[in-house]
């Protein structure tokens, strides 16, 4: 990806934060260009704003920046867009149906689109998610995900643009902060925990989802993207996974190393789409084809976060004194 500039969309949120901060250290500030709606945390970087449902202004700064990439990262997640279906659509639909377009016109190289678990539905195998099966979700925001696929296939098969795209788990991680999801929990919890508080878990102990730890999620987005083509033999979102667990679960691997954390569930409208999706998904086509491969387990996930919001919080408190 040194040939052209790459642009992020959405790149301030819980992955473009992560995700542009590794393609900048790997090629350059200026050659990656943040875009978002809202400027960055801390000043982090220089924040184009661009609403990806403005087609003309997307259009501008991809053929003035030379733009050969987008990884397009905006939308609003499963939370937010079912308590806003029709602005859900807009931006998850408009948004994604201008990057082709720009994409297609300004002949732009390769485009990579977030698909998530929620593109499974009630039709799934609950225990473990084919790669190609029945889409059903019963979410907005999955039926957004599964039109997206299907549309960045299409570019594919009509225009050949190099459409690729990925099914992301529930994504965990210490560096940014969540926007919306139903896998939220995963994260908060951590916090709640490292401040001695008691957490109350807006899921049922017993819900369990696929889930990934940021660093296996930027690891997969970067290395589908710099894939040969000829690699990429599946169109709409590869399924990716790395593990698997419930709230309990998660609760339990904390107490190794905070055993006092205290936890109650209060299950809210955020347990009915948790319900809708699968448990398990099988990415025998992204090991195969791409030779994906996760690193982190719930165990050193836990470990990990721990470590790095420990650290984080001292690194606070030290300049605030
Ligand atoms: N985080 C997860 O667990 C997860 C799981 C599956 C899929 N995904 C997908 O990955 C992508 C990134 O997710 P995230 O967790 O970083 O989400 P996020 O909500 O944290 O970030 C999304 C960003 O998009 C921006 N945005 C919203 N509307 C916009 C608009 N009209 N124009 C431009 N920018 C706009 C927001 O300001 C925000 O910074 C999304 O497409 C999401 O559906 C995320």
């Amino acid at each position: 990806m040194e040939d052209a500039k790459i642009l992020v969309t959405g790149a301030n949120g819980q992955i473009g934060t992560v995700l542009t901060k590794a393609l900048k250290a790997t090629y350059g500030d200026t050659h990656v260009i943040a875009t978002d709606i809202r400027p960055a945390t801390q000043g982090m970087w220089k924040t184009h704003i661009l609403d990806v449902t403005q087609r003309s202004a997307l259009e501008e700064v991809v053929h003035r920046e030379k733009v050969g990439y987008i990884f397009h990262l905006a939308a609003l997640l499963s939370a937010t867009a079912e308590q806003k279906p029709q602005q859900a659509w807009e931006v998850n639909m408009s948004g994604w149906t201008n990057v082709l377009e720009v994409a297609h016109a300004q002949g732009v190289r390769r485009v990579f689109f977030p698909s998530s678990i929620a593109v499974f539905g009630p039709h799934t195998h609950r225990q473990l998610a084919p790669q190609f099966g029945p889409l059903t979700p019963t979410t907005i925001y999955g039926v957004t995900k599964v039109a997206g696929e299907l549309l960045g296939q299409y570019y594919w098969h009509k225009y050949g643009l190099d459409v690729r795209s990925l099914r992301y788990p529930g994504i965990v991680g210490y560096q940014s902060l969540p926007g919306g999801g139903t896998t939220d929990y995963a994260i908060d919890i951590f916090y709640k925990a490292l401040q001695g508080q008691p957490y109350t878990c807006f899921l049922n102990p017993d819900t369990r989802l696929p889930m990934m730890y940021m660093d296996d999620a930027i690891r997969a987005t970067i290395e589908l993207m710099k894939a040969p083509v000829s690699k990429i033999r599946v169109r709409i979102g590869y399924n990716i996974a790395a593990m698997s667990f419930t709230p309990a679960q998660l609760a339990e691997a904390i107490r190794t190393y905070i055993p006092d954390l205290q936890v109650t569930y209060r299950p809210d409208f955020r347990q009915e789409i948790a319900a809708s999706w699968p448990e398990q998904i099988d990415d025998t086509h992204a090991r195969n084809d791409w030779e994906w491969q996760s690193h982190f387990d719930l165990d050193a996930m836990t470990q990990d976060m721990i470590t790095h919001l420990k650290d984080n919080a001292m690194a606070l408190s030290q300049s605030q004194q």
